[in-house]
Formats: structure tokens, C-alpha cells, sequence
């Protein structure tokens, strides 16, 4: 077989439509989407991504790498596995120079395999938890002097970017959060201040939990999309109540499941969300 390897720093309409029906394909065979949100938003040209292709007479296998987050997904036909595409693809991409992390989706033994054989390490491991929603959840009063919100006054935005970095100042992707991630221009189509809550203690906001209502085809998914608590203010219980006030705000506005994901090495949290109910439901791993 002469597959050959070519690498494409832009896509075209026509090779867009291949990778959209590779990736169909494997979606379809492995019942996992082999591309997170970054390689959406690369394949659609929306954000920097260079694009791998192995081809024989059409597409076989894709590799996408983030030049700004030195990450990268793969994927291989289901019907051109274990004919060595993965490694080309792989040993193409180290040639150039690889301090990639690797991202699989799904635990599944294929990349658990494959990542043995190529020398991949698992790295890092992203948890998806879920909970019922259906009946209404738990909630506690917070402790004294602290005060659960909307969102909707003025400054309050500054202030949860703020405690957002200092409660992530660890954490690779989610600590640069910005104001326009919250109000720039992509922003404005889904976010909606009264989903965003925060905990206020005094007059200083100590805390936030954002949600976020996901339609989709058979139920309404409530996600807690990001928690945050300032690491001055921990250990008050004010992360636990933020949850359960989010989880009731999300079950009052019609979801039916919660949603999360968490680190699998932030034990404190994964323990924090395992007592209100949450269970693992999905692990991806990001490989080095
Ligand atoms: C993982 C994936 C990219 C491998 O692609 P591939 O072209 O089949 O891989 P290769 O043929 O180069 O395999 C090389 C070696 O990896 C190991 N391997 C690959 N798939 C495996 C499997 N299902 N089980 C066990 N070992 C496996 C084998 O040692 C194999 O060598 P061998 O066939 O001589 O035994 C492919 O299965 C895939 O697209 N999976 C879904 C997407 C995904 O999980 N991507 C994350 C990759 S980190």
C-alpha cells in the first residue's frame, strides 16, 4: 500500500468535507468523537491548526496538531487500523520536532495500545461525571456573611476573570481565561449573565460557579461549566454550596442530567462532586 503523508497549514472546502467524513466515520465505528472543541474550532479554520494527512486513493488517517497549545488528535479509518498509519502519521509529525501531548478520547483500548507501542504517557486524565436532574436537588444555606448571586452588577465580570485566575493559576488552559471569553463577540451568542452565580463575601466576590444549558436531541443538559472558588476563601464550604445553588438554578430552568468535567488528579473536587451525586460516566487522556 503507498499512503503518503502530506501536511496542509489551511484546509480547502474539499478536503474539509474529507476530514468531516473520516471523522464520521470513526465517530460512527468507535461511538467516541475523535476531535474535542480545539479541533472543531481547527478544522473549521476558526483557530491555528495544522492538519496531517495520510492518503491513499482518499483519506485513511488525520492528525491535527495546535501549534499554541502543543497538543494534537489522531485518527485512522476503521477499516485501515493496525496497517500502520497511527505510526507514519506519528513519526511524521515527530520528525519535526514532537513535544506534543496527545489527546484520546474514551479510554478506548485502541489508544491504549497504540499509545504503549509509540511510547505515549499518560499524562492526564479528563473525567465527564453525571448526575440526574430530574427531581429537585439538594441545597444549603451558605455560611454567614456569605451571599449566593446572578451575576448581573456591574464589575462583577473583572471580578470572577480575577478569582478565575487565581483559583487556576495551576491549571494549563483554564486559568487564561479573559474578559472577551465572556463577553467578546463569541461570547455574546450563549452566555448568559443569570447563569452565571456568585458567592459574595462582604463586598468581595469570592467565588463563581458557571453554568450552562446544552439542547440536546433527547433531554436538556445542565453543565456546570467552570467552579471556582479564591484559595483564601477555601475550606468554608463555599465551593459545595455554589454547586448545589448552581445545580438547583440548572434543574429550575429545565435540565433534565447534569454535566461536568473535571481533572481526574483534582481528587479534592472529584470528591466534592462524587458526594452531590456525580458519577464518571467518561475519562479521556492526554498523552506525552
Ligand atoms: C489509535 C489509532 C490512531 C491507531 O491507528 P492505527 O493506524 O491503527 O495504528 P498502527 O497500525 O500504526 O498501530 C501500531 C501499533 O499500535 C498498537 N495498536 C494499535 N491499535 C491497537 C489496538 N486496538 N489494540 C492493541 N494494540 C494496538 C499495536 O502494537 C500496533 O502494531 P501491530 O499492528 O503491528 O500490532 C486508531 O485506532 C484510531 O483512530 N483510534 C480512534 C482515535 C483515537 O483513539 N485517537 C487517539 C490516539 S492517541
Amino acid at each position: 500500500m503507498k499512503v503518503r503523508i502530506e501536511c496542509h497549514d489551511a484546509l480547502t472546502e474539499d478536503q474539509r468535507r474529507q476530514v468531516q467524513q473520516l471523522r464520521q466515520a470513526v465517530r460512527s465505528h468507535d461511538g467516541v468523537d475523535p476531535f474535542n472543541d480545539a479541533a472543531r474550532l481547527g478544522m473549521r479554520g476558526e483557530r491555528p491548526a495544522v492538519h496531517w494527512f495520510a492518503v491513499e486513493e482518499e483519506l485513511l488517517g488525520y492528525a491535527q496538531t495546535d501549534p499554541e497549545h502543543d497538543s494534537a488528535v489522531l485518527c485512522v479509518h476503521p477499516q485501515h487500523r493496525r496497517e500502520g498509519i497511527g505510526t507514519r502519521l506519528v513519526q511524521s509529525i515527530r520528525a519535526q520536532g514532537d513535544h506534543l501531548s496527545w489527546w484520546a478520547f474514551g479510554d478506548q483500548d485502541g489508544a491504549r495500545g497504540f499509545g504503549d507501542r509509540i511510547g505515549f504517557n499518560p499524562q492526564r486524565q479528563l473525567l465527564i461525571m453525571e448526575r440526574p436532574l430530574t427531581e429537585p436537588p439538594r441545597s444549603s444555606s451558605p455560611a454567614s456573611g456569605v451571599e449566593v448571586r446572578p451575576a448581573t452588577e456591574a464589575g462583577d465580570l473583572d471580578a470572577v476573570v480575577r478569582v478565575n485566575a487565581l483559583a487556576f493559576a495551576d491549571h494549563p488552559e483554564q486559568g487564561s481565561m479573559t474578559r472577551s471569553d465572556l463577553d467578546g463577540p463569541r461570547a455574546q451568542e450563549w452566555f448568559n449573565p443569570a447563569d452565571l452565580l456568585l458567592a459574595v463575601q462582604g463586598d468581595e466576590v469570592v467565588g463563581f460557579h458557571w453554568t450552562k444549558l446544552i439542547q440536546e436531541t433527547d433531554q436538556t443538559v445542565g453543565e456546570v461549566y467552570v467552579i471556582a472558588v479564591l484559595p483564601a476563601a477555601s475550606g468554608q464550604g463555599i465551593g459545595r454550596v455554589l454547586l448545589e445553588a448552581g445545580l438547583l438554578h440548572l434543574h429550575q430552568r429545565g435540565a433534565q442530567r447534569a454535566r461536568l468535567y473535571v481533572e481526574a488528579e483534582a481528587s479534592r473536587t472529584v470528591a466534592m462532586y462524587s458526594a452531590a451525586g456525580f458519577e464518571v460516566v467518561w475519562t479521556d487522556t492526554q498523552y506525552s
